[in-house]
């Protein structure tokens, strides 16, 4: 199949390999060429990992760098899509926009899926031409190492768009599980409230950063504490989910730790700035 990735950060690359790997062809478009070179490095640098583990042959590696094009320019990078994966920054202006382009510039045939980590399905299906057609395919990262997908229904999804999801993630080797559209979802929904909840023991000084991490760690099996994983998500990205569930469930529950407030408005994004609850430099 040829599947179009939109979008070349962390995410949008871990796609982008997976299909590759899986035999796909496979287009990354994102607006710049140093997105797209970032992100195809760094596909490379997983795949090598991947090879030393001597699960992939050093030719396979090659030939799945070669089933990768890249375009900075969205209607070239989709025009022969069988299917549309986007995976641009967790913010609904622009994946709506997106989504509106991608109306009038993938085949009327395609299905359009977003990874978005919390936002409406339905909200995003409602700027298209085919919202039937609209699906959440979420991944985890690493997305070669993570056997999830959470496949999400939008209100208008239809039964074959959702077959074809389920039965194309199975045969990446993922395992997709189903779900209804509500801010979060569940991955996020769950998970996101014990992100938060460490960050204010950390505020309010019941711990340090070590000391919660290690708890969860070894007393709770999580392979990552909660903030190591904060900062290996971005904290970024855990504001804006947060401000998702607030605002779509309206409880003072999903209410973002200040601090985290506070490091995302320094610029402490976590891993990818180099700074967050640990220091990456
Ligand atoms: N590409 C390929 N392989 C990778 C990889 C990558 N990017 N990252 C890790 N691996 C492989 C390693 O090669 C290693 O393989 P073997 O065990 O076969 O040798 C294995 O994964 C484990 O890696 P490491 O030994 O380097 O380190 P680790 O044991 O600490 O595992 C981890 C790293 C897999 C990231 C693990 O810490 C983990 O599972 N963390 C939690 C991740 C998680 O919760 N992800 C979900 C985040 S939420 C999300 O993504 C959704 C959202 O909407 C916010």
């Amino acid at each position: 199949m040829n599947i179009s990735v939109i979008g070349a950060g962390q995410m949008g690359a871990g796609i982008a390999q997976v299909f590759a790997a899986a035999g796909h062809q496979v287009s990354l478009v994102d607006i710049s060429q140093e997105s797209l070179a970032r992100g195809v490095k760094s596909i490379d640098g997983s795949l090598e990992r991947i090879v030393r583990k001597g699960s992939l042959t050093e030719a396979e590696r090659t030939s799945t760098l070669e089933r990768i094009t890249t375009h900075t320019d969205l209607g070239d990078g989709v025009k022969s899509a069988d299917l549309v994966i986007e995976a641009a920054t967790e913010n609904s202006e622009l994946k709506l926009k997106i989504f509106a382009q991608l109306s009038s510039l993938a085949p009327a045939a395609a299905p359009l899926a977003t990874n978005t980590s919390s936002i409406s399905i339905t909200r995003i299906a409602a700027a298209t031409d085919r919202p039937a057609k609209v699906i959440g395919m979420h991944f985890m990262n690493p997305v070669p190492v993570m056997q999830l997908v959470e496949v999400i229904r939008g209100y208008a999804t239809d039964d074959a768009t959702c077959k074809m999801v389920m039965d194309l993630s199975r045969s990446l080797g993922k395992t997709p599980v189903e779900v209804n559209d509500y801010p979060g979802f569940v991955a996020n929904r769950i998970l996101m409230p014990m992100l938060n909840e460490a960050m204010y023991a950390l505020w309010e000084g019941v711990g340090g950063v070590a000391e919660i991490d290690t708890v969860m760690k070894l007393g709770m099996a999580h392979p990552m504490g909660p903030l190591q994983l904060a900062d290996y998500i971005g904290l970024d990205t855990c504001l804006a989910i947060l401000n998702v569930m607030k605002e779509g469930f309206g409880r003072a529950h999903y209410q973002a730790c200040p601090l985290l407030v506070n490091m995302v408005t320094a610029g402490k994004l976590g891993r990818k700035s180099g700074e967050g609850f640990y220091n990456y430099s």
